[in-house]
């Protein structure tokens, strides 16, 4: 048995969604006592990687350990194209070819639905489509998210002070620390710039007795507008017109058609212990929402203002992509009458775009979602597309879902990771419906709830993985399941 700090010598075995190496070496027991293998996972490692490694964290048959040595790298290596790799949280597989990563993503999808879900391979075989993946894939995020940290000084008294203000994204498992982001090839080629520019600005700030939070930088992907939007938390400001001086002379130089500064907020986040935390958001310059359009590919663009709390799908072009591919699914642009007079329900509906990216086909469209605000943004943006069969519900799906009634043709579910509550695939199965459309963002989730689907008696027609986030361990899926009603 193993304990912390222990070193051995292992080769990777596979990548796993979550994004570690995984080796399995002799050592581990299980529940009775047994001797087992000892699963390790190893952050950094990839697949045929020779490498010693040091325990870090041990239970009966599972490890984490961190690489100490590298003693045979995998030949399936290349060099990761950002110098932050693996230091900044974000790309987890930059260390293998695009190729090998959509790979290792459809294996995931695959080989859960085979061991969880309890399909058999030839069946799954037979409904099986390749990753929708991108022909370009880097630069491909709408939106991203830069945290602030404070260093720590001390004065001549050896006391703590407050140091530097440093900007980037969280280093992988860190709370506070930050990696100073110099360049990204998720965004577009000019945040590294950008930050550099906000690095400088940041010691021109007087105290202002409270903190920078976050920085979110958003951009519609197909129309090139550009919200910026500064977080504080507490304290008295002082500097917002500093602020939008710095942002408005760095576009003044670095925008373009392809990136139009369109709007400035600073959200100050009133924190007060005891009190429910409240958000202003104060615009500084431009308008209150920037515009994202997506091209869904049969003739119909839509157009979608987004607020600078509105949730979108983070890859504008795989989201063209897949919500065409929902269209394709619920076969909505058949030509006979009774395929036209679907009514669906569209739910985790978010924002309302996949509804609407379904409704002008359907004789009705119901979201059912949690979130207020999303829901707000949906009816908006509903009606902007000229959608007029769509009606949202503000709620839980599992407890919404089964006052619905039972009429309706056509089920999309797209649920957090945490997948569907059993009682949410219940309600669906009691109902009418004929086919249900299922778009996953966790294949483990994704592989249990089809398991009671099909036993349910659901026959699983389409599975296709979609490579919406390159270069990360994410990976989607869309499913189509139908039965006779
Ligand atoms: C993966 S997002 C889907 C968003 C949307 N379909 C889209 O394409 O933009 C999941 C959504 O489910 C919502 N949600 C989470 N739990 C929920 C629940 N129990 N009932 C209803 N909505 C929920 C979240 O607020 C989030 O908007």
């Amino acid at each position: 048995m193993y304990k912390k700090g222990d070193k051995i010598i292992g080769k990777i075995e596979k990548l796993v969604f979550g994004g570690a190496g995984v080796m399995r070496v002799d050592g581990g027991i299980d529940g009775n006592g047994v001797a087992r293998r000892l699963t390790v996972f190893v952050e950094g490692g990839a697949p045929g990687d020779e490498v010693e490694v040091e325990f870090f964290s041990l239970k009966r048959n599972l490890a984490m350990a961190r690489i100490v040595k590298m003693i045979k790298p995998s030949e399936q290596r290349i060099e990761p194209r950002c110098k932050h790799f693996l230091k900044c949280g974000g790309c987890s597989w930059q260390f293998l070819s695009y190729q090998d990563q959509l790979k290792v993503k459809s294996e995931e999808v695959f080989e859960s639905l085979v061991r969880t879900g309890g399909i058999d391979r030839e069946a799954l075989d037979a409904v099986w489509k390749p990753i929708l993946f991108m022909e370009d894939p880097w630069y491909y995020r709408n939106k991203m998210e830069f945290s602030f940290n404070r260093t720590v000084d001390y004065d001549e008294r050896e006391q703590k002070i407050p140091g530097t203000w440093q900007i980037g994204l969280h280093m992988k498992g860190r709370y506070y620390d930050v990696c100073e982001i110099e360049e990204c090839y998720l965004f577009r080629p000019w945040i590294g710039e950008f930050l550099n520019k906000v690095r400088e600005w940041l010691p021109t700030v007087a105290e202002f007795g409270g903190q920078f939070s976050s920085l979110i930088v958003r951009r519609g992907t197909g129309t090139g507008e550009v919200m910026i939007n500064l977080l504080v938390e507490n304290g008295e400001l002082n500097f917002e017109q500093s602020f939008l001086k710095m942002v408005e002379e760095f576009f003044a130089v670095s925008g373009s058609e392809q990136d139009k500064l369109t709007s400035v907020f600073l959200t100050q986040i009133i924190n007060i212990k005891g009190q429910r935390k409240e958000w202003r958001e104060t615009l500084l310059w431009g308008a209150p929402v920037f515009k994202e359009k997506l091209n869904l590919g049969n003739g119909r663009i839509l157009t979608f203002d987004v607020a600078p709390q509105a949730f979108l799908q983070p890859n504008t072009v795989q989201a063209e992509r897949f919500y065409a591919l929902i269209r394709e699914l619920a076969g909505l642009d058949q030509k006979t009458e009774p395929e036209r007079q679907k009514k669906i329900f569209d739910l985790y509906c978010g924002t309302g775009t996949i509804g609407i990216a379904l409704a002008d086909k359907a004789a009705s469209v119901v979201g059912i979602e949690l979130n207020s605000p999303a829901v707000e943004n949906a009816r908006i943006n509903a009606e902007q597309n000229g959608v007029k069969n769509m009606e949202f519900i503000v709620g839980d799906v599992a407890r919404v879902l089964p006052e619905r009634g039972a009429e309706v043709d056509l089920v999309v579910v797209d649920p957090p990771r945490a997948g569907l509550h059993n009682s949410v695939i219940a309600t669906i199965a009691a109902t009418r419906v004929a086919r249900v459309i299922y778009v996953s963002c966790n294949p483990a989730t994704l592989a249990r709830d089809l398991k009671i689907f099909l036993a349910a008696g659901f026959t699983l027609e389409f599975v296709q993985p979609v490579d919406q986030f390159c270069h990360t361990y994410h990976v989607e899926t869309v499913v189509l399941l139908s039965r006779a009603i």
